[in-house]
């Protein structure tokens, strides 16, 4: 398979024109606000390295099944992708495949609609050997669909470079052929996936830090948050952890604990059911979490029914969302709000530990919840007093690299350290006592 971003043909860099089909008639009664959504879908075609010259709205009575727009908006738009020498026309809508060749030939640029863009960013951000397998199965099944393109990676594989105008039938057959084989691999390897997913789970577990794990909606601002979060800290760029994903850094605590925070895929309002799948599995990363931060845009017109969503996929996951060692509240943006919203948001917010507002780009409320991840991450702590022999450098050594010291005196030919452990790491404590013993 090539590199996701040049799955769809798609270059980093390219111009891109963003349309989002705006059907009046719409049965779909949630987040009905099309600028909104026109702003998601520039937001996401960024997130891929696009470099988005325009983005418009365009009102539709009804969807033409052979070219999706009306003759004068193909036209209008024909010269303006021409004039503006645009590479990429992002739709931000269902296009069937027959629509998508019509209008590449019309056009002479390539299209990709809501699922192939989403497929793009979930290729990007795959974590797991899951959710990449998952993805790439979406990926082909969607591909299949449209084999009439002639642009396809399968096409430039074989070193065939006509850009436009359908491959011959034999062609075709050749490259279902070769995409069926692939899904058939593909859903035989993800089998044998889910089945050593716990093993592979508890090989992750050895980090010997907790994990905090940032999700929440796309454009709720994790990554904002993340990277204030590591930009301040001197560890964030620990080679130790340069193995890990990009998206997994390892940070201290105002305490001086240090946690490996992990930034997730954004979620997506109307995400295309052939992508939920593929979806839960680029987030199974959070059932490693030892806390779980739920990043909102508290500005955001749809932001009670966004966290919906969130809670909703979290619990199909398994995670206990009641849980309030395991589940916190971040509500992003404040610096958005006016300032009587912002104090009564401020107030609330002071009284329930479970919730903290703040701005993840002026700083503010930023101690607060780093205080609150710290306290939730202790609370689950166990304290213990320990007598070592002093000889035994490494149960020292481990004691300090996976707990809290809190307290050491030196007696003679014994240590005694006051220290505090996760759970977890009290388990694994036991095991090397009753080892050396
Ligand atoms: P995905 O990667 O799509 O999942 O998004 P994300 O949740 O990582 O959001 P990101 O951090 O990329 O932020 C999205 C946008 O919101 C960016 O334009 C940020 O500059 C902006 N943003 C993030 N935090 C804040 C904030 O506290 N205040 C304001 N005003 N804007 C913010």
């Amino acid at each position: 398979m090539d590199e996701p971003s040049e799955r769809e043909g798609i270059r980093s860099g390219e111009r891109a024109l963003v349309l989002h089909p705006y059907l009046r008639k719409t049965t779909d009664n949630r987040l009905r606000d099309p600028s909104g959504r026109l702003e998601e879908a520039v937001s996401l075609t960024a997130a891929i390295a696009l470099d988005v010259v325009h983005a418009e709205i365009v009102p539709l009575a009804k969807a033409k099944p052979g070219t999706l727009f009306g003759e004068g908006k193909i036209d209008e738009l024909g010269e303006f992708i021409r004039n503006s020498e645009i590479d990429v026309v992002i739709i931000d809508g269902p296009v069937t495949p027959v629509q998508q060749r019509n209008l590449e030939r019309r056009w002479q640029v390539k299209i990709v609609d809501r699922t192939g863009l989403i497929l793009e960013i979930f290729g990007e951000r795959a974590q797991t050997r899951e959710g990449a397998l998952q993805v790439e199965l979406a990926h082909l099944s969607y591909q299949r669909t449209r084999l009439v393109r002639s642009w396809t990676h399968l096409e430039r594989q074989r070193g065939s470079l006509s850009f436009i105008g359908g491959p011959g039938e034999s062609q075709l057959e050749l490259d279902r052929r070769l995409i069926d084989e692939r899904i058939t691999k593909l859903k035989r390897q993800l089998a044998t996936v889910v089945q050593t997913r716990e093993l592979h789970r508890a090989k992750r577990k050895r980090v010997p830090y907790p994990i905090v794990a940032l999700v929440g909606y796309t454009n709720a601002g994790k990554s904002t948050l993340f990277n204030r979060m590591t930009a301040a800290d001197v560890y964030a760029e620990d080679l130790l952890f340069a193995t890990l994903d990009p998206t997994m850094r390892r940070v201290s605590l105002p305490g001086g604990q240090p946690v490996i925070l992990s930034d997730t895929v954004g979620f997506i309002s109307h995400l295309p059911t052939e992508l939920v799948a593929a979806f839960r599995a680029t987030l199974e990363e959070v059932l490693e979490a030892d806390l779980i931060v739920h990043v909102r845009d508290i500005t955001h017109p749809e932001t009670e029914a966004q966290r919906q969503d969130v809670l909703d996929v979290l619990k199909r996951l398994g995670v206990d969302t009641d849980d309030a060692d395991l589940y916190l509240e971040v509500l992003n943006k404040i610096d958005r709000l006016a300032p009587d919203e912002k104090e009564k948001l401020e107030n609330s917010t002071s009284r329930s530990d479970g919730q903290v507002a703040i701005s993840a780009i002026t700083g503010e409320g930023i101690e607060r919840f780093l205080a609150l991840v710290e306290a939730r991450l202790t609370a689950r702590q166990k304290e213990l007093s320990l007598d070592i022999p002093a000889s035994d450098g490494a149960t020292l050594s481990w004691i300090y690299r996976h707990g809290t010291v809190l307290a050491r005196e030196d007696r003679d030919d014994m240590v005694h350290i006051d220290v505090k452990f996760s759970a977890e790491n009290l388990g694994r404590l036991e095991k090397i006592l009753k080892d050396i013993r």
